[in-house]
């Protein structure tokens, strides 16, 4: 694990605590029976009862434990040792049954060989990963013929604004193909909490990035939907409906904030005659 990796490791520890105990997260909530899933991913991804269902990236697993609420048999994997923790303690305090592993993502080939039905990602995870050609043939290899992987994110060109003021300026690039080393300021559930750590590392990945590494893994694109709306605060002037979207004040929306998107894996013809 190189020290960028290492250095947010150690942050994604720091904000596992920060997150459990936000408002954002409303974990009292969940502990009483919320399902904490948007409509968004619920619909997309469909019926998943007696699906195996594998969650990259999955935090402190209550979307994983989501979708075993709703009958998955799920594997969470995360690099946050805080974070996969805690996820096993509310599978064992909730009775749900589930299975979390401790891995970098780009080490998962060392600890997990199966494939799943689905392979689900969400929120915030592309922005972690130096390497998206490398992270799709992970992705690909873990999707059984005949299953899916899908993903819903913000999208790579909402990023490109200035996230601080109450108007879209353009202020990153979109083809960035740098690192950004960004000051950590609480966590985004918290940003007044404290923090150790003093710097997380980043990478942009635009959407063609993105949907060329996932076919050049072999995998076939199903849909890809681009949302004029976020799950998430991401700017001063989106305004909350109350039911998980924030909204932009305009109708229709300039830009595109979040991006949904299935990919299958063919099932292997067999030759007969
Ligand atoms: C924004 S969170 C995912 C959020 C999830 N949708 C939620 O709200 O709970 C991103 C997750 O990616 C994990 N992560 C970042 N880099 C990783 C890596 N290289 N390997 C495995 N997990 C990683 C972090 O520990 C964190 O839990």
């Amino acid at each position: 694990m190189d020290e960028f990796t290492r250095a947010n490791r150690n942050v994604w520890n720091e904000w596992t605590h920060i997150n459990a105990r936000s408002d954002l997260y409303r974990l009292e909530a969940f502990k009483a029976g919320e399902i904490k899933l948007n409509s968004l991913e619920r619909d997309e991804v469909g019926d998943v009862s007696g699906k195996t269902l594998l969650h990259l990236q999955c935090h402190f697993g209550m979307d994983t434990l989501s979708w075993a609420r709703l009958g998955a048999l799920v594997t969470g994997v995360d690099f946050s040792e805080d974070a996969i923790a805690l996820a096993k303690r509310l599978s064992e305090e909730l009775k749900i049954p589930a299975r979390f592993i401790c891995s970098d993502i780009y080490a998962l080939d060392e600890v997990l060989q199966e494939q799943f039905d689905i392979v689900y990602t969400s929120y915030g995870v592309l922005c972690w990963l130096p390497d998206i050609r490398r992270w799709a043939k992970i992705v690909a290899d873990r999707v059984r013929p005949g299953g899916f992987f899908y993903i819903a994110e913000f999208h790579p060109f909402a990023q490109v604004f200035d996230e601080t003021i109450d108007e879209l300026i353009v202020r990153y690039p979109y083809f960035e193909k740098e690192m950004t080393k960004w000051q950590v300021e609480g966590s985004y559930a918290d940003r007044d909490a404290y923090v150790e750590s003093n710097f997380e590392y980043e990478w942009n990945h635009t959407l063609g990035e993105i949907v060329t590494a996932l076919i050049e893994a072999g995998l076939t694109i199903d849909f890809l939907h681009e949302w004029p709306y976020s799950v998430y605060n991401q700017f001063p002037f989106l305004q909350p409906d109350g039911k998980g979207k924030w909204n932009p004040p305009e109708t229709p929306s300039m830009i595109p904030y979040m991006f949904s998107l299935r990919a299958h894996k063919g099932i292997q013809e067999t030759h007969s005659g």
